[in-house]
């Protein structure tokens, strides 16, 4: 079985978030599946220069205004189909948006062509790789399916994966004339969407298959209070709708061997871990006892963190100690770093990317927190179960079906893995901080936990086998 996957980001080349992760992970995870994934993205320059030896395989001439060179190269065990095509992608700075911080004006033509070599891949214009299925992720491969469908000889079966569809690639009308697709696309059955041209909506009405990353999220985005707009077009679609929980890649999220970590430990042998904590203090300049609580996240609305911001004061009160590291609203950037000032020793916020750091909060952490409006999967929860950092989430989307609350019940039955709480608001979220410092505070059951965080199976196994049972049911 061949599968053409079409990405915007794909980890290690270029990450700005979870997809990334998702699309660098899940090609090596179906290996065992007998599933033979190349993954088509766009040449930015990380990405260009980070390839050794690429092969040439085909020019086009003019792709939406410029002439582009389809690649096909390998990096690790990825192999991946690169589109070329410096008009569209040999500029500097974040994959979506320029230094001011706004979307790059041609957003709607660079996606456009990255979907459309992906449709002409799909219908096996390259005889070394001729797909059965193209599976394609968020908006930004959301044209693929609509040119599959649309573009006159039928190609391979579609599959598009919703990892947010909060973000959904919707452009002004007067782009359509420019994306190639005959004028009957232009409906609510295509790519239309209040009459404005939308990429997800095109994948979403013209696919074979929708899945989304976990199972709630899934029923979720069928509901208006979290479909965005496209809650009926996903009701309508239901039948061909599924949630599949994300994995993380165990070898690199892995404590007994992770490269980033100046110590190591197992579930067997934790000692790495308290040297691992004593240098994730001193990073963030933290004194004193208590938990250290950690946030590693993109600073956006849909994570919630507003309300840590509004709480910090009251979880330092308590007793916590906060180290933070994200980026992303400036809003939210001065009004955690604000927060912070107020406690120094207590809490402190770096505002960057950074890799490496990520690892090492994981690894030294005591907790993790992520209180997210509404989260499709949520790749830092699974990270923590791994590395003995115990979540404490909002039950929303994949963070309700990864996350066991340590209830007594769950703790009677030994299976407790962190704390969630529902409804958004300050009282809600601080009641969880207090169960968690109940147990934080009573050593032997915390251990328990951090041994049932650790047990998780957080592994592709599962889910790539789901994929590739979801595959062959549309190659059928
Ligand atoms: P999302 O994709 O919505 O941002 P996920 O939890 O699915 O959320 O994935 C986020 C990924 O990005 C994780 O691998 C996480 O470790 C990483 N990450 C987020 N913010 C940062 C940061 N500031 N520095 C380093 N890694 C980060
Ligand atoms: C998105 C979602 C996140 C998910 C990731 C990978 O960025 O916000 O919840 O884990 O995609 O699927």
């Amino acid at each position: 079985m061949k599968v053409l996957s079409v990405a915007s980001e794909v980890f290690p080349l270029i990450k700005t978030g979870g997809l990334a992760d998702v699309a660098g992970a899940l090609p090596l995870a179906l290996v065992a599946q007998g599933v033979e994934m190349r993954t088509l993205l766009p040449g930015y320059p990380a990405v260009i220069s980070a390839l050794s030896g690429p092969s040439f395989v085909h020019t086009f001439e003019n792709l939406f205004g410029g002439r582009a060179h389809l690649l096909a190269a390998r990096h690790g065990a990825l192999a991946l189909f690169v589109l070329d095509a410096p008009h569209l992608y040999n500029r500097p700075g974040n994959i979506y948006s320029g230094a001011d911080n706004l979307d790059w004006a041609d957003n709607a033509e660079r996606f456009a062509a990255l979907s459309w070599v992906g449709a002409w891949l799909g219908r096996g214009a390259v005889a070394a790789f001729q797909p059965d299925i193209v599976h394609v992720h968020d908006w930004q491969a959301g044209l693929t399916p609509a040119y599959l469908r649309f573009g006159g000889e039928r190609g391979a079966p579609s599959l598009i994966t919703i990892h947010n569809i909060a973000f959904q690639g919707r452009f002004s009308p007067a782009i359509f004339p420019r994306l190639g697709l005959p004028d009957t696309a232009f409906s609510s059955e295509c790519v239309e969407f209040y009459g404005d041209v939308s990429y997800l909506k095109a994948g979403l009405a013209c696919s074979d298959a929708i899945t989304t990353v976990s199972p709630s999220y899934a029923r979720e985005i069928m509901t208006e209070a979290f479909g965005m707009g496209l809650d009926g077009l996903l009701r309508h679609r239901g039948a061909h709708l599924s949630g599949i929980l994300n994995g993380i890649d165990t070898t690199i999220w892995d404590p007994a061997a992770d490269e980033h970590l100046p110590h190591h430990f197992s579930q067997r042998k934790m000692s790495g871990r308290a040297a691992c904590r004593a240098a994730l203090e001193s990073r963030f300049g933290l004194l004193g006892t208590g938990p250290i609580v950690t946030v590693i996240s993109r600073l956006t609305h849909q994570k919630g963190l507003d309300l840590l911001a509004e709480s910090l004061d009251e979880l330092v009160s308590l007793g916590c100690r906060l180290a933070l590291l994200g980026s992303g609203e400036r809003t939210l950037e001065e009004s955690l770093k604000n927060a912070s000032l107020r406690h120094p020793g207590r809490a402190s916020v770096v505002l960057g990317y950074d890799e490496p750091l990520a690892h090492l909060m994981q690894a030294g952490g005591d907790v993790i927190l992520i209180p997210s409006r509404f989260e499709p999967c949520g790749l830092t929860q699974l990270c923590a179960l791994r590395y003995g950092t115990i979540p404490v989430v909002s039950r929303v989307g994949g963070l309700n079906d990864t996350i066991i609350d340590a209830n007594e019940a769950a703790l009677q039955s030994g299976v407790g893995t962190g704390f969630q709480f529902t409804g958004f608001s300050r009282h809600e979220f601080i009641d969880a901080i207090r169960r968690m410092l109940e147990i934080y505070n009573n050593p032997d059951v915390w251990k328990i936990l951090v041994r049932n965080a650790m047990k998780s199976d957080v592994s592709w196994s599962r889910s790539s086998g789901r994929y590739a049972a979801l595959y062959q049911t549309l190659a059928a």
